[in-house]
């Protein structure tokens, strides 16, 4: 896919095996310029190391999106840097396996101001921006577990905002739809990655992926593959959507 000329942020980018990661691969393959957010700087610098090594063009900005004033602090200076970026991909999550009957309301907080709020203040940040182009692409991770409740890899508090992350999403592209920015959102299922890696034991993974019609875990390339495309030129028309990607389990 082409994103020669195109500045793209993807946030929670640096985990080795994340989604965000490969996200910000395929985009610096396709020949855009790619700043990777996150909030753990020593990921972050191997992140773009690993870009460079493969020829593209990353940059690091450390970001805690839960805080609104590092949002625009950054946002500002970015902008700055780089005089327009073309695509959003609000990729940073986290997930507690936490019933719903010992949530404190901390945690559901911690859930919601990473997963949810900090989508709501990069999108907010950066609209503006994108308005002024007259151009922008968006694209939101939100589950499986939006839909069907959370399983094992997120409680009621993680189903809550990733179908509220679906939600925020629509109603950004129908308000933008006439400023040129789509806005859409992937719902993967089962990822290897680090987030689920550590809450599987081998025997669980194979049973869960024997429920799964495809009979594999996804991978991040399934999902990235996706989210690039949504971040393309050629998505144009497609806004307020959202892509499973979960090997039939919907079905
Ligand atoms: P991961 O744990 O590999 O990566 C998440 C990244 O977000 C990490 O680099 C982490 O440092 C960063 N992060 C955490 N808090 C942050 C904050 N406050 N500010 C900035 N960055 C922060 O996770 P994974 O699996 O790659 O997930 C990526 C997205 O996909 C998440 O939104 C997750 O909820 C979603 N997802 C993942 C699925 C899976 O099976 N792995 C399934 C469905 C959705």
């Amino acid at each position: 896919m082409n994103f020669e000329g195109q500045t793209a942020l993807v946030t929670g980018a640096a985990s080795k095996r994340g989604i965000g990661r490969e996200i910000a691969r395929q985009i610096s393959q396709g020949g855009g310029t790619v700043i990777i957010a996150d909030i753990n700087q020593e990921m972050l610098e191997n992140a773009v190391k690993d870009i460079d090594q493969e020829k593209g063009s990353a940059y690091s900005a450390v970001l805690d999106v839960t805080s609104e004033e590092k949002v625009k602090q950054s946002l500002d200076e970015l902008i700055g840097k780089f005089s327009k970026i073309d695509i959003l991909v609000n990729n940073a999550g986290i997930t507690r396996p936490t019933g719903v009957l010992d949530i404190s309301e901390e945690e559901w907080d911690l859930i919601f101001d990473v997963n949810m709020k900090g989508t709501f203040f990069v999108t907010q940040h950066l609209l503006p921006h994108m308005k002024e182009n007259n151009y922008g692409r968006i694209v939101n991770l939100s589950s499986v577990s939006g839909k069907r409740g959370g399983g094992i890899f997120g409680g009621s508090h993680y189903s809550a905002a990733k179908a509220a992350v679906t939600g925020f999403s629509k109603a950004v592209a129908r308000e933008m739809a006439s400023f040129g920015i789509t806005s859409n959102t992937v719902a993967p299922g089962l990822i290897a990655t680090d987030i689920t890696g550590g809450m599987l034991t081998d025997e669980k993974k194979k049973q869960l992926e024997n429920d799964i019609p495809a009979k594999r875990a996804g991978t991040v390339e399934d999902v990235a593959n996706a989210v690039a495309f949504l971040a393309t030129k050629e998505s144009s028309y497609i806004t307020g959507e959202e892509i499973d990607i979960n090997g039939g389990s919907h079905i």
